[in-house]
């Protein structure tokens, strides 16, 4: 079970960090080009936004059954964690989930918006700070 759902959680991750990039620069360089919002614009953030939350659920998933997630904690304590077991047991899982939270607030203040440039507006600027979230806390040396 544990392997399969890390493996899942692994490979999903190249889906994940691929539609984060395509939506963000998507969502700017039509923001700031101020071009006219369309299908495909609409079918790039919600494939983002569907795409991160079956990561979540994953994740979630893999917090509970992974050595490295909250059994660590529980085994250890949060003062016996180092530095590389912190990052897997306590910043990726939390800043994960506030990316996905930062995505899920743009794209729901996005689809509220008539204007093109207003529904530009909440993708670039939730997106790009999702972005940065989930690029500031991969586990970059466990995963390549
Ligand atoms: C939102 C975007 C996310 C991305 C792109 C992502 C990506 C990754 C990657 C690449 C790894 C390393 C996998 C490997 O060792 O091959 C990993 C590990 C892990 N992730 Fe995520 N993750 C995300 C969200 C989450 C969330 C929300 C949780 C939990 C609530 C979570 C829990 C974990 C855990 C516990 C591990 C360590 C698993 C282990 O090595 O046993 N992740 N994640």
């Amino acid at each position: 079970m544990y392997t399969v759902v890390k493996d899942l959680h692994s490979y999903w991750a190249y889906l994940v960090v691929i539609m984060v990039v395509v939506g963000t620069v998507n969502a700017l360089v039509k923001f700031f080009g101020k071009k006219e919002y369309g299908n495909n614009d609409f079918r790039i953030a919600l494939f983002t936004l569907i795409v991160t939350h079956i990561q979540l659920l994953i994740g979630l998933v893999l917090y509970f059954t992974s050595p490295l997630g909250l059994s660590n904690i529980t085994a250890n304590g949060m003062g016996g964690l180092n530095a590389p077991m912190r990052l897997l047991a306590v910043e990726h899982p939390f800043v994960g989930i506030l990316a996905v939270i930062c995505i899920t607030v743009g794209y729901s203040k996005h689809k509220k918006k008539l204007s093109s440039t207003a529904k530009f507006k909440p993708l670039a600027i939730f997106y790009t700070i999702g972005l940065l979230l989930i690029l500031s806390r991969i586990p970059w040396s466990n995963w390549m």
